[in-house]
Formats: structure tokens, sequence, C-alpha cells
């Protein structure tokens, strides 16, 4: 009693941050559980699944049993008086469960009268970590690569962080392979990294380059129908089974973005597939082809990957699955789903979500991209997938995702991954819950997670707008980016078209059609500019400056208040966050408010730059009722932000 009333008056006196919590730096992520008993760790998946509970479980016994019947990975858990019993087919199930136990414990839910049934959705639910050898990751803004001296304490916490959110793959390396991916020397390194990560029910992954069997096994091919490439892959997979007995298989991105593929060698992505599935096919291996193609000579890359893969349905060997990103052209905040989610209907498909914010702000903004993923879940039914795949956003930072908050988006793809019908609210509820203590802040924080997206949306990119980055980085805005020489489609007026007319790709059947490629109904839809949800308005039309949307305003004025709004959003989010400060520990505390207060320049920053580059070509005044641009469009113009800056998770406008 007398404690508490020390520290109202500490806080009330102090006006500052709850300097009675213990400082906390987020290393411990959403498992900050108290030590109930130091235990020694026990071997085995189940031992890790016994391990936590002894360590961290405070209420009664918990029996451990394996039953058969219980699907996949999935377990019940049963309370039998004071006992509980956690029951599973598999190991890996048991330690769910166990985790799924400790979850109820400290989001503060009950304990007893249990009754519980759970299985996984995906059978699959992996990190894709775009990790270098030399320890950079591409896209990554939180660090070096975690992989690079695997420190024993992080990758226990790594594996431990998965496993409490069901994930259980992890590609090691970058998309954008280096042939030594496949070294001796980088497979001993994987082996070590597999064997810290199975106990937790983790399997590893690789991804490859293709032309390995040339530059790495020194032979003068590497097509994928000739007998010595195939045997040089057969040694190779041989190899890495001797080291990784449980070895996942590979990710492969082929003929993109100038990697390698089996078209090099006049062969189609089902060849070059087909023969690594093969390969992969006795030891239970899988390969998860990309579908991210694009070249610069189509007039709309929205419609590349459809194009090149659409006619190979059918052709795929069944422990191949296609990995495609959620929307057609890049991560963007808003895209619509890539419509080969719904097209190609004879092929194992996987969606891949990017986790790390390459399009979203990088480190530096609040977005919680759960709600991104429910809505592509409304348009591409679950049980039309594989698997899930997530571009992780882990680095060696101490609060592991360069944002406190950024925190939440590997948790969500986790708890999706398991639960596709889960909403990005209750996700949120349990992530806060487990990540701060206090109810105060659950309520407040929720509502800033659940409107950050769309404020992102809003202040980036509305009504359909998509990749308008500057040039080199993907960080802030630079619609008027278009230097000599630059692939188009690499540069901004490529996607946004603005003319004396209006704003906007015309991607209906008068353009470049990609609607066709969308069912019937939803081709309708989106074809006609008056039926076409307003969020995807510039996505599939050229819209007139003085096209009237629903809220009667002209689409110019429309396109102004979506931008102001998003600045008073970010605004919001950071008053939101000031005012937590009496239940939130001093050192997240300013960190985060100093994120946020970057987020808010930044969001400004867009708007300003975006609607008076715009203006330049509609012609019109910025409406009366709404902030002002502050800035001058040629000073803007001026200024790069330098790439090092992006990558840097410290990078700002005003900075
Ligand atoms: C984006 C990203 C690249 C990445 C690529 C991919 O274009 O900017 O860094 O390599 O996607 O997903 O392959």
């Amino acid at each position: 009693m007398k404690r508490t009333l020390i520290s109202a008056l500490v806080l009330l006196l102090a006006g500052w941050c709850n300097a009675d919590a213990k400082c906390e730096d987020g290393s411990r992520l959403w498992l900050r559980l108290d030590t109930t008993n130091a235990v020694k760790a026990i071997t085995g998946v189940k031992g890790t699944a016994m391990t936590e509970l002894q360590t961290y479980w405070k209420g009664g016994p918990v029996t451990l049993k394996r039953q058969k019947g219980i699907a996949n990975d999935g377990y019940t858990i049963k309370s039998q008086g004071k006992k509980t019993v956690i029951a599973a087919a598999t190991d890996a199930g048991l330690l769910y469960g166990a985790y799924h136990l400790l979850r109820l414990q400290q989001t503060g839910q009950q304990t007893a009268l249990l009754d519980i049934s759970e299985r996984p959705f995906f059978d699959l639910r992996i990190l894709n970590h775009w990790d270098n050898p030399n320890g950079t990751c591409e896209r990554g803004f939180a660090g070096k690569s975690i992989f690079l001296n695997p420190d024993p304490k992080r990758m226990k916490m790594y594996a431990r962080a998965n496993a409490s959110i069901g994930i259980n793959g992890t590609v090691l390396n970058n998309v954008n392979a280096k042939p030594e991916a496949l070294s001796d020397e980088s497979l001993k390194k994987a082996k070590g990294i597999a064997d810290q990560l199975r106990p937790y029910g983790i399997r590893v992954y690789l991804s490859i380059n293709f032309a390995s069997p040339i530059r790495l096994g020194g032979l003068p091919t590497a097509d994928p129908l000739n007998a010595d490439v195939v045997n040089w892959w057969k040694k190779k997979v041989n190899d890495i089974y001797r080291l990784i007995p449980d070895f996942g298989g590979f990710l492969v991105k082929a003929n993109s973005e100038g990697e390698p593929g089996p078209q090099d060698f006049g062969r189609s992505h089902a060849d070059g597939a087909n023969m690594l599935a093969g390969v992969l096919k006795p030891h239970n291996g899988v390969v998860m082809w990309r579908a991210f193609v694009y070249n610069p000579q189509s007039s709309d890359r929205a419609n590349q990957a459809y194009e090149e893969f659409m006619p190979l349905d059918g052709q795929f060997a069944d422990n191949v699955i296609i990995q495609v990103k959620n929307g057609p052209v890049d991560f963007q905040p808003r895209e619509p789903y890539s419509p080969l989610f719904t097209a190609m209907k004879k092929t194992p498909m996987m969606v891949e979500f990017q986790i790390t914010q390459e399009y979203l702000g990088a480190a530096n903004h609040l977005v919680y991209l759960a709600p991104m993923w429910e809505e592509f879940f409304s348009f591409v039914k679950p049980a039309g997938l594989k698997a899930m795949a997530g571009v992780a956003n882990i680095g060696d930072d101490t609060n592991w995702c360069g944002h406190h908050f950024a925190q939440s988006n590997w948790y969500a793809f986790g708890r999706q991954a398991w639960n596709p019908a889960l909403t990005s609210e209750q996700i949120a509820d349990e992530w806060l819950r487990q990540t701060f203590t206090g109810e105060e802040l659950v309520r407040p924080m929720k509502q800033v997670m659940m409107d950050s997206r769309e404020a992102c949306v809003n202040y980036m990119m509305p009504l359909g707008l998509h990749h308008i980055f500057a040039g080199g980085h993907h960080y802030g805005p630079e619609p008027w980016y278009k230097p000599a020489g630059v692939r188009a489609d690499w540069t901004p007026p490529y996607y946004h078209k603005a003319d004396s007319i209006g704003l906007g790709f015309d991607r209906t059947v008068n353009g470049s059609a990609n609607v066709k490629q969308y069912p019937d109904e939803l081709c309708n839809i989106y074809n006609n500019i008056n039926s076409c949800p307003e969020n995807l308005l510039t996505w599939f039309h050229h819209v007139p400056w003085d096209f009237r949307m629903k809220s009667g305003r002209t689409f110019w004025d429309e396109l102004c208040h979506k931008y102001d709004d998003g600045v008073k959003q970010t605004r919001r989010f950071l008053a939101t966050w000031d005012a937590m400060k009496p239940y939130v520990d001093c050192k997240r505390f300013k960190e985060v408010q100093h994120k946020l207060r970057i987020q808010a320049r930044d969001a400004e920053w867009w708007r300003d730059a975006c609607l008076l580059y715009f203006q330049t070509f509609s012609k019109r005044p910025i409406p009366q009722d709404m902030d002002h641009p502050v800035h001058n469009l040629d000073e803007m113009m001026k200024f790069r932000i330098p790439i090092t800056m992006y990558e840097n998770p410290e990078c700002g406008y005003t900075k």
C-alpha cells in the first residue's frame, strides 16, 4: 500500500513515464514471463514444452500426453480438477499447447475449467529472412542478420518467440541468393542453426541461386534438363540431408529482377521447379517457387505474373508450391489481391506477405499490418492456399524489429498463419497485453494499431495510388522521379500517370485489361469507375480530377483530404502515446515517442510532396477546410534522402 502510494506520488510529481516500472528494452518481445523455477533444459521438442512450463507456469500440475487422433500439430487443453492436461499427437502439438497455456496466464485469462481444442490452419508457417552472407538484410531495418554469428542466447529467444506463435519454418537467406549459400561452409553453418531451432519444432530452408551448378559447381550449364545438372543437385541435396535430416527444402527466385532461372536455358518455370522437386522428393523436401516476375518491356507490371504462370497451371510436381506475393505489384500499402490466387486452380499456392515494412515507413512508422492481411483473406479464401510465408523484420537490434510496435507484425503473422480466422483486433489485444503491462494502455493503443494501416495508406498513397516512392529506396515520396535511363517500371510516373485530365493507371478492358485477370464478378466491379471501390480507384482507373466521389467531393478534393487525414491521424497516434506515459516504462516510452514524431513529420512530407506535385497537373486549389502544405515543392524536389538513411532506422525527412 505504502509502496503504491509512493509510486503514485512520484508519478504525479514527476509527470514522467512509469519510473516505477523496470526499464525494458524490448528484447523479451511478447514473452515477458517471470521465471517461477530455474530448471535445467530437457532435450527434444516435448522436453522444450516441459521446460517452458516448469520455468514459467504458475498454476497447478500440467500433464503432457501423447494422443492419437488429434490432427497435425493441433492439441487439446483440458482441466481435470486442479490438473491441466495438454494432449497432442505430436511433440510440436504439445509445445504449442504449452505456449497456449502460458499465453492465457500472461494475458490474464482464466486458466481453470479449460476445454480447448486447436489445430493449425496451414501446415507450413514460415519466415523468409532476406539475410545476406555479409550480415546485411535486404529491406531489413533492425540491424544486422541474427544468423551472421548466431548467438546461442539470441537463437534460443528467436526459437521460443517463433514457437510461441506457431511458426514452424524459417528460410535462412535472401531470395536474391548467392551460389555460396550452398557451399560446404554455409551448409555447416545452416546445420548449426538447424540444431538450435529443432527443439522448438522449427525446420530450416534455404534460398538457392538457380545458376549454382555453374557458379559453385563449375559445370558449363544449369539447364534443368541436363543430366549432369540434375546429378549435381542430387549430390548437393544428399549432402544437405546428411547434415540436416529434417531440412525443409528450397525457396527459389528465378528469372526475376536479374536472378538466373530456367528461362536462361530455354526452359520454363515448371521445368526448373520440377527438377528441384524431383531431387528433394525422396527426402520429403518442398520447393517454394516464387511468382514475383516482371520485365521492363511490359506495359503493365501488374499483368506479368499471371501471364507467365497461368499457362503452366497443372504442370507443377506435387511438392512444388508457387509462392505469390499478396498483391500483383510489390508489397504496397494497399493493392488488390494478386489475381493468380483465384485463377490458378490446379497448382498448390502459398501467399507471401512482407512483415518488414519496405514500403510502409521502414522501422520508423507504427503500422500494424494484420488488418492488411485480413483484407487479403477477405478476397482469397485461406482454404485455397497451402501455406503462409512472411518476409521477416528481424535483426540484431536489441528490440529485434527496430520499432517496439513492429514486433506486433511478427506476432500477428504467426497468429494468422495458425488461424487466419483470428481478427486483427483480437491479435492486437493479445499482443498488447503480453508486451506491455496494465489495462490502461490496451484500449487506446489497440485503436492506434487498428487505425495505423489505413493512416499509412492515407498519408502515402490513398485512393489506389501505388509505387510513388523515391528513386533508390522505398521510404519517402518522389512522385516526380523519372531520370533518363532508368527503366520505366522503376519510376513513379509509370504508376500514377498524372496529366491534365486526371490521375491513375487505366487497367480497365480499354486500358491494360488487368481487370480481366479477376473472376467475372470482380472484373465487372473493378472495370466500372462507378462501382470500383474508391480505395482502389486510381489502381484501376485514370480518374478525372473532377470525378464525383461518394462523399460529394471532387476526386481532387478527396485526394487532398485523404492526405490530410493521414497527417492528422499520425498526430493523434502521437498524442495517444504521450498520454500513455504513466503506464509505460521509460525506455520504451521514449523510443516509441521518438518514432511517432518521425512518423508525424514524414506524413506531412508525404502530403506536401504529393499534393503540390499533383497540383501541377490538376491546377486546382487545395481545399480551404484542411491544413495546407508547409513545404515548398522545389525544396522537396531538391531534397534526396540518402539510401543510408533508409537503411538506418533513424532515418526521417527532418533528420
Ligand atoms: C522487391 C524488393 C527487393 C526484393 C524483391 C523480391 O522488389 O525491393 O529487394 O528482392 O522485391 O521480392 O524478390
